[in-house]
């Protein structure tokens, strides 16, 4: 196994449907009679702006028509984490295109249970998800996402949905718009998070951590940009899912991952962990984002290992699997360290 593949690690920032694989989006476009504009997946994934790669991921989310679908997906996403070094993972998908399309909340939740079980049953790796309000769709769709939630909760079917993100475009929508969702969620004692500081500046995600009283934030590019912002987060230790390979193929923030400030943000002593967004739209995997990044921002192996290591601290774990993660993850690097 490559150097970069065998580092143990967690993820948390993914997005289920943005792991199809592309075979995988052929079988189900054919099963469920929905035309593609092409079936060659270089020419289906080509997008050159974070809105302009929302079409295509909506694309392939409509395809996603029923609980074997959901299954499906859940189950060959994790495992094709586990062929890269994953062993825990807090999955994102979005449902409200499937809800608006007649879906049931808890079919989709059921499938991708159904699936994450099978991918553990197979493989080491542990899957929980958390469920994505899409800014698109606005806040009352939003409201009524977590009150279907909540109910699912109560009947005791959504046990792997850990907490609740934001996702979608981020430009002209207010993040306020959500803060009564997220208030709720917080009620329902479910975790949160939202995409913020990815295709704008850094007071949308000053207004998402004030607003939305988020614990994590995805992305979180824009936070250099704000020293006092930048303190305040490390200090508060909130951790930021960064993408940094996503970030130049698909936000096309940066035109080299050498320009990428990941190292700069935990150099200035930010809780920034490693994750690959959409891997499956953007011809990456883990073990790809590790082996990249390390090579293109001249990060040397203890910085990699406690970057992976940083994944665990800020996952939703409860404290005694941290610990016991923690210890895993510490034995696996002392093996796989280069002499
Ligand atoms: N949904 C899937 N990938 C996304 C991204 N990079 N930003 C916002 N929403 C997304
Ligand atoms: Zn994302």
């Amino acid at each position: 196994m490559d150097l970069f593949d065998a580092i143990p690690k967690v993820e948390l920032h993914c997005h289920v449907e943005g792991t199809v694989r592309a075979a995988t989006v052929l079988e189900l476009a054919r099963k469920n009679g929905r035309p593609l504009p092409t079936t060659d997946p270089t020419e289906l994934y080509r997008y050159h702006s974070l809105d302009s790669f929302l079409e295509i991921f909506w694309l392939v989310q409509s395809l996603i028509a029923d609980r074997a679908d959901w299954a499906r997906v859940a189950h060959e996403s994790l495992l094709d984490g586990a062929e890269h070094g994953l062993r825990y993972r807090e999955t994102f998908f979005t449902p409200a295109r499937h809800l608006a399309g007649g879906q049931s909340l808890a079919e989709i939740v059921a499938g991708l249970t159904e699936g994450l079980e099978a991918a553990e049953a197979e493989t080491d790796v542990r899957g929980m998800l958390i469920c994505d309000i899409d800014r698109a769709y606005g806040g009352s769709a939003a409201n009524e996402l977590i009150e279907q939630l909540g109910e699912l909760r109560r009947a005791g079917g959504a046990e792997r949905v850990i907490g609740i993100g934001l996702d979608s475009t981020e430009r002209g929508v207010d993040p306020r718009e959500f803060a009564d969702a997220f208030a709720q969620a917080g009620r329902l004692g479910l975790r949160r998070t939202a995409h913020a500081g990815e295709d704008t500046g850094p007071e949308n995600i000053a207004v998402a951590i004030e607003a939305l009283g988020i614990e994590r934030i995805d992305h979180g590019l824009a936070i250099l940009d704000d020293a006092a912002l930048t303190r305040r987060v490390a200090e508060a230790r909130t951790p930021l899912t960064v993408c940094p390979n996503s970030n130049v193929v698909i936000a096309n923030r940066y035109t080299r991952l050498e320009d990428h400030p990941f190292r700069r943000m935990r150099r200035a002593g930010l809780l920034a962990t490693l994750n690959t967004d959409d891997p499956a739209m953007t011809d990456l995997d883990l073990g790809r984002e590790y082996r990249s990044v390390a090579t293109a921002l001249q990060m040397p192996w203890p910085e990699m290992a406690a970057v992976a290591l940083d994944g665990v601290e800020a996952s939703w774990l409860e404290e005694v699997d941290k610990r016991s993660m923690r210890a895993r993850f510490e034995r696996e690097l002392a093996a796989t360290e280069p002499v």
